[in-house]
């Protein structure tokens, strides 16, 4: 009756929350990419990737896009659905869209549509102070929870740009408070995206719980970027954190399982995808 206990035994069992723990416990780094649609999360998942996000990033990366403000819900489940088709081993993250956890009720129907029309094991909430209360009642509905924070391109309008986080010292301290406030109040996962190193560091050793980064330095427990931004295909400028695996490789296959050796044995990030200071 439990599919999850005969998979137990095989070589590589799907990946869920207690493995993620364990991998944060030993020391293992969580490689973790984004995919949109079933073929490429076919070939994300053969290359050994442990987490895949389902990232509002598709208003840019798919739709055109400028910013992800723009993304509704509905996108957010057809490529959830669509992804989740393509997995095997990896564990299925959805970001929850703009406007879509204004208050409990809402987040809540809004995490279980992304759970049971997508297929997603756990959903991402840009999240600050103001939000832990959302959090606590999710949590309290046992939906597994990733808090992102640092920059948080849907508040893009209100930051002015996409710009790197936490440089002074009240802003770190702030984002470092709200880390152990969204832990306490139920928080499974943080994101921290675009943060200096130190900072980065310093979230990681605050929480308990497993700290993904994407521009936030080598110090946290995983590394995650955009599908698109790993094969050279980015629109636009690239941000410094981005490393193209393509080059000098011949295929997709070969670059996704290089991006995923180069966060196992730490390779990647180097210096020059980081923010120190
Ligand atoms: O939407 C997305 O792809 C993300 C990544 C930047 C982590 O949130």
């Amino acid at each position: 009756m439990y599919k999850q206990l005969q998979q137990r035994g095989m070589e590589s069992p799907p990946v869920n929350i207690g493995t993620l723990r364990e991998m944060r416990q030993a020391r293992e780094p969580i490689a973790c990419l984004t995919a949109y649609d079933a073929s490429f999360a076919e070939l994300v998942d053969r290359a050994g990737t442990d987490v895949v996000l389902v990232g509002d990033s598709l208003g840019m990366v798919i739709q055109g896009l400028d910013t992800t403000v723009p993304v509704t819900m509905d996108d957010m489940i057809y490529h959830t659905r669509c992804v989740a088709r393509g997995l095997r081993r990896a564990f299925l993250m959805a970001d929850m869209p703009f406007m879509s956890y204004t208050t409990p009720p809402q987040a809540l129907d809004n995490a279980v549509r992304l759970m049971q029309e997508g297929g997603a094991m756990m959903v991402k909430l840009e999240m600050g102070r103001g939000q832990v209360g959302i959090v606590e009642y999710l949590a309290k509905q046992d939906i597994p929870l990733c808090a992102h924070l640092g920059l948080k391109p849907q508040s893009v309008h209100k930051l002015g740009g996409f710009k790197v986080q936490g440089r002074d010292q009240q802003a770190a301290e702030n984002m470092l408070e709200e880390a152990r406030a969204l832990e306490r109040a139920g928080a499974d996962t943080l994101l921290l995206e675009c943060v200096p190193n130190a900072l980065g560091a310093a979230i990681r050793d605050a929480v308990q719980i497993p700290v993904i980064g994407i521009g936030a330095g080598p110090d946290v427990d995983g590394q995650i970027l955009v599908l698109y931004d790993v094969l050279g295909i980015t629109r636009g400028r690239m941000p410094r954190f981005v490393k193209n695996y393509m080059t000098g490789r011949d295929s997709p296959l070969e670059a996704l399982r290089a991006y995923v050796r180069g966060v196992k044995d730490r390779s990647y990030p180097a210096p020059e995808h980081c923010f120190t200071e």
